[in-house]
């Protein structure tokens, strides 16, 4: 499918680079340099190109938003109109040091995105694992043990691609229901990063759920 990254820095470089090497249709967008935009495309080896985020937008099957939340707004004016458009956003409300949560409990940044563009179809997800197991991940995707990724929307068709993303980057996908389920998953991922940049044994980390029932 053809998919546009708003944002190619830690998360959009590694994750348009996987789908691009998965087959997929790439265009990297949204960075400072276009030079490293280039790069970028010509380095991920399948059918990846720079554009802007305008072209990144256009005639996607999806795009991946993956920006400081302080970009948010700016990129998307960028992208042109986003009516009918999957998001699927790892964006989490940062403030601008990157030490809380602006938006959590009552809402997520997940919901506020979809409240701000009502008619774009949001989806979270890959925002609660570090860009650093990314690759590790979808190298690993052939081993009978993929680990979890959460995800949640409100749209069924958006979450079907989404899925569909999650299981080529190498992750078993975990329907987390409504799009206001972020208000759990988003500080999960705040858990998620004490555990990967604290810790001593390194930010490559992921996690998987077990079901113990029938
Ligand atoms: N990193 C993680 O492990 C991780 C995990 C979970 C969720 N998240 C969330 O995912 C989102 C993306 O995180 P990230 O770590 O990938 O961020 P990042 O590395 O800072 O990437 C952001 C991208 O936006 C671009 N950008 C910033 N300001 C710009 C401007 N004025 N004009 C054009 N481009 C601009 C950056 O350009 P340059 O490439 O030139 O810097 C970069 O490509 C954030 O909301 C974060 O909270 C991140």
């Amino acid at each position: 499918m053809r998919i546009g990254i708003l944002g190619s820095g830690l998360m959009g470089a590694k994750l348009g680079t996987i789908w691009a090497r998965a087959g997929h249709e790439v265009v990297f967008s949204y960075a400072r340099s276009e030079q490293k935009l280039k790069k970028l495309a010509r380095d991920a080896r399948g059918n990846a190109r720079a554009g802007t985020p305008g072209e990144a937008a256009r005639e996607a099957a999806a795009l991946l938003l993956a920006v400081h939340w302080s970009r948010i707004d700016d990129v998307l004016k960028q992208a042109g109109d986003v009516s009918g458009k999957v998001i699927v956003s790892c964006s989490l409300p940062m403030n601008a040091d990157d030490t809380d949560l602006v938006i959590a409990h009552t809402s997520s940044g997940a919901e506020a995105l979809a409240k701000r563009f009502p008619k774009a179809r949001v989806v979270s997800a890959f925002n609660t694992v570090p860009s650093e197991v990314l690759f590790g991940v979808f190298e690993a995707r052939r081993k009978a043990s993929r680990p979890s990724l959460m995800y949640c929307g409100d749209d069924a068709r958006s979450k079907k691609i989404a899925a569909e993303l999650i299981r080529d980057v190498g992750f078993d996908p975990v329907d987390a229901g409504p799009l206001r389920i972020a208000r759990y998953t988003e500080p999960f991922a705040l858990l998620v990063a004490q555990l990967a940049y604290e810790g001593d044994e390194g930010p490559e980390l992921a996690y998987r759920f077990e079901r113990f029932g029938k």
